[in-house]
């Protein structure tokens, strides 16, 4: 995900800066102030056309009257305990921070402002109807070059300034981090010189800023970051073009360029032909159509409502959604509805995308350093821009915007952030048909409707889509697929019958001096699952070989399920197995169906590549987390970034990892699950000069949770249910 930084800023840029960038115009001085940024009428790049509300699908939304959406957040209010901070509420922020001492410096910047949840008893005793819970806010800003910690209490309008100096690292990097490094080396002589040197026109220059990582001392004392620039000549797919070899390092609390490493100087910038990847760019001769209009059609409306902005209801599923500016999308107090009882019964308290970790195969000078944590560094959400709909989301969709903060507290609308819609695919729910030898005539089946909560970050050139899927027998998919551009290296060859020794490329040629470099994406989801409660265990059922006793049977071995309850952390330290495999069960030791079985979810991995880097490698130290598949730690309301609150440059001292060697009890406890989807990406051809999206995914599902098939009742389908609808433009 060599691109993902670049996405990122990209992303940023693309939302944000692009303009800037490319164009040169000024960077803003200010955001836009509140109102403006209500309507994103102006032309502030905090207003983009990616920031903009995207038109609405006029008939859906005369047809579902249901899930309706909101066009001003200007008068947003909290409903629910868990609701993000809205714009009143930032603003109300802003001024509390305004008139505290540690922000009388000229020189700060907020680097994140979130929703400091309530305590989870009192969430869990809050019911519809109660007085809302005490508002606060968690505020990480940087202050004359340090890193503060604070807690704001709305109501009282108290500030406690809490204890950082323990952390290695810094905060997630604003946006105007990213813009003002990329602008940077155009205030050094040298670096204009060696760009014009290199045949490109400073016009023409695309820059991103890539998260340093760490290595050791020389990089501890400052914030920096490692800038690298393309030529955009000839195409939108600059990061096609890489100035190969050129890497700026910059100050990024003084913006001052640090060093300047120049050793590419013989490759050439790659071609422009061939990589531009939009539909206006392609001639109209080569567009191929190949499959007829298709629509999910729902004359009734979705069959999902969402309450108060962030509550969902469908089918048989209640949850919490809400956008987050480093997770992206947070799921919580997902309930599903018991059949038989008709009790909501609770599954996961909260689930989001707690980290990723991007490690870079080449370690040369200009891309050792390249291994990304998107959601610590670049903010997973801040990188997510507007859907795009019928093609990001189908028609029935319905878009929830972010509100986020700019670096002096701004609050700002990111539209159409997450979406959600129901997903016919053609599938089967469950079915049975009688074979003639039975002399039955049964053809039983039911068809498989889920509802999908989406939402895409572009992190520079990589796009990450990470899809929460509801089923109505109870099972959550969570998936992940990567889209967006690579991350290339420049090459002198253009054919690899000129390489000697194709493996020292680092990874494969995609084009005349392109080469794709191989890289891992691993994504750790924290699940803080609450089975019919709280108090529950992980349990490890493995699955042994037995072998029978001379003459007991014809066979000679089976297999038999033993379960192994894990007392503490390091029991549950899970690396997956293909040959001593288990099934992974979070139960309610406590709660038994009809025949004894305690009720209980398990987690089946998916996307289980490996991080094989050496545990003292340094990004590998950062990247602790992806040490093991799966981890189960106690609730601790502290520890949620698998890599550290403050990832950046740190030097992994505060990872999911550390935690768990404490090996704290976790049997009947309040437990946390996390599960880390792996990718491995070998670069090829067809990954030019975009990649077709590659998915995984990982399932949370029912083990003895209901008494029986939990849509045993649910009807089939008859056509004269279905309907039949006319083209849109043939009405
Ligand atoms: C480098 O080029 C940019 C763009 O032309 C220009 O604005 C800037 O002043 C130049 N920097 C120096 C030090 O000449
Ligand atoms: C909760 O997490 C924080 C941060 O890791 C740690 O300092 C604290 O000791 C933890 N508390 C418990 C009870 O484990």
């Amino acid at each position: 995900m060599e691109a993902r930084n670049l996405l990122r800023f990209l992303a940023l840029f693309l939302s944000i800066a692009l303009v800037l960038i490319f164009t040169w115009v000024h960077l803003p001085s200010t955001p836009p102030n509140p109102t403006e940024l209500l309507d994103c009428t102006t032309n502030s790049p905090w207003c983009t056309s990616k920031n903009r509300f995207q038109p609405k699908q006029p008939n859906l939304l005369k047809k579902s009257p249901k899930p309706t959406r909101r066009h001003n957040h200007a008068s947003d209010k909290p409903h629910h305990p868990l609701d993000p901070l809205t714009i009143q509420e930032l603003n109300e922020l802003r001024s509390i921070l305004a008139s505290h001492a540690l922000f009388k410096s000229s020189s700060y910047a907020l680097h994140s402002i979130e929703l400091e949840e309530p305590e989870k008893s009192l969430v869990l005793k809050w019911k519809k109807g109660d007085p809302l819970l005490p508002r606060k806010a968690t505020v990480v800003a940087r202050v004359d070059g340090k890193s503060h910690v604070l807690t704001v209490h709305l109501g009282t309008r108290e500030v406690t300034v809490h204890e950082t100096s323990s952390h290695s690292g810094y905060p997630t990097m604003t946006i105007e981090d990213m813009t003002t490094a990329t602008l940077a080396p155009l205030a050094n002589a040298d670096f204009n010189r060696t760009i014009i040197q290199r045949g490109v026109d400073l016009t023409d220059l695309a820059c991103l800023p890539i998260s340093t990582g760490w290595y050791g001392e020389s990089e501890e004392t400052r914030r920096l970051i490692k800038v690298q620039c393309y030529s955009r000549k000839g195409t939108a797919n600059f990061y096609m073009r890489p100035i190969e070899g050129l890497t700026v390092l910059v100050d990024l609390d003084t913006k001052q360029v640090v060093e300047i490493s120049d050793k590419g100087k013989n490759i050439p910038i790659p071609k422009s032909a061939n990589t531009d990847y939009r539909y206006s760019a392609q001639e109209l001769h080569q567009v191929i159509n190949l499959f007829n209009p298709i629509s999910i059609e729902q004359p009734k409306g979705p069959s999902f409502t969402i309450e108060d902005e962030h509550l969902v209801k469908w089918a048989n599923w209640e949850f919490h959604l809400k956008p987050d500016a480093r997770a992206g999308a947070i799921v919580s107090r997902a309930k599903v509805r018991d059949p038989d009882t008709g009790e909501l019964r609770n599954v996961m308290y909260k689930g989001f995308t707690s980290e990723l970790f991007v490690p870079y195969m080449d370690p040369t000078d200009a891309w050792y350093f390249k291994t990304y944590m998107d959601a610590g560094e670049y903010g997973f959400g801040l990188q997510a821009m507007a859907l795009d709909p019928l093609n990001d989301c189908p028609r029935n969709a319905y878009y929830m915007d972010g509100v986020f903060v700019a670096a002096d507290g701004t609050p700002y609308v990111r539209s159409n952030m997450i979406c959600v819609f129901e997903k016919y695919a053609g599938d089967i729910g469950w079915r049975h048909s009688e074979s003639p030898i039975t002399g039955m005539e049964i053809r039983e089946a039911r068809p498989k409707v889920t509802l999908v909560v989406r939402m895409a970050a572009s992190v520079a050139n990589y796009d990450y889509i990470v899809d929460w899927e509801f089923q109505t027998d109870g099972l959550i998919r969570i998936k992940v697929g990567l889209s967006g551009i690579l991350m290339v290296k420049g090459t002198t060859y253009d054919n690899i019958n000129q390489i000697p020794n194709q493996e020292n490329l680092y990874g494969t040629l995609l084009s005349e001096n392109v080469i794709g470099v191989i890289h891992d994406h691993y994504i750790t989801f924290y699940l803080d699952m609450d089975i019919d409660g709280s108090d529950n265990s992980f349990v490890n059922v493995n699955i042994k070989k037995q072998q029978t006793s001379p003459g007991e049977s014809p066979r000679r071995s089976y297999l038999k399920a033993i379960r192994n309850v894990a007392k503490t952390e390091k029991d549950a330290q899970i690396k997956l197995k293909l040959y001593d495999p288990s099934e992974f069960h979070v139960i309610n030791p406590s709660k038994k169906t009809r025949v004894g079985n305690p009720v209980g979810y398990k987690v089946v991995p998916g996307g289980t590549a490996a991080s094989m880097l050496d545990l003292d490698d340094p990004p590998q130290k950062r990247g602790a987390f992806t040490n093991n598949q799966i981890w189960v730690t106690p609730y601790n309301q502290s520890e949620q970034w698998a890599g550290g609150l403050f990832v950046y440059q740190s030097q992994g001292e505060d990872t999911l990892a550390t935690w768990s060697e404490r090996d704290r009890p976790i049997e009947n406890k309040d437990i946390v699950l996390w599960y880390t989807l792996g990718f491995h990406h070998i670069p090829c051809q067809e990954d030019f000069p975009i990649m077709p999206t590659v998915s995984s995914s990982f399932d949370l599902k029912p083990v003895n949770f209901f008494e029986s098939n939990p849509i045993l009742r649910i009807p089939p389908n008859l056509e004269k249910d279905l309907p039949v609808c006319e083209p849109a433009d043939s009405v």
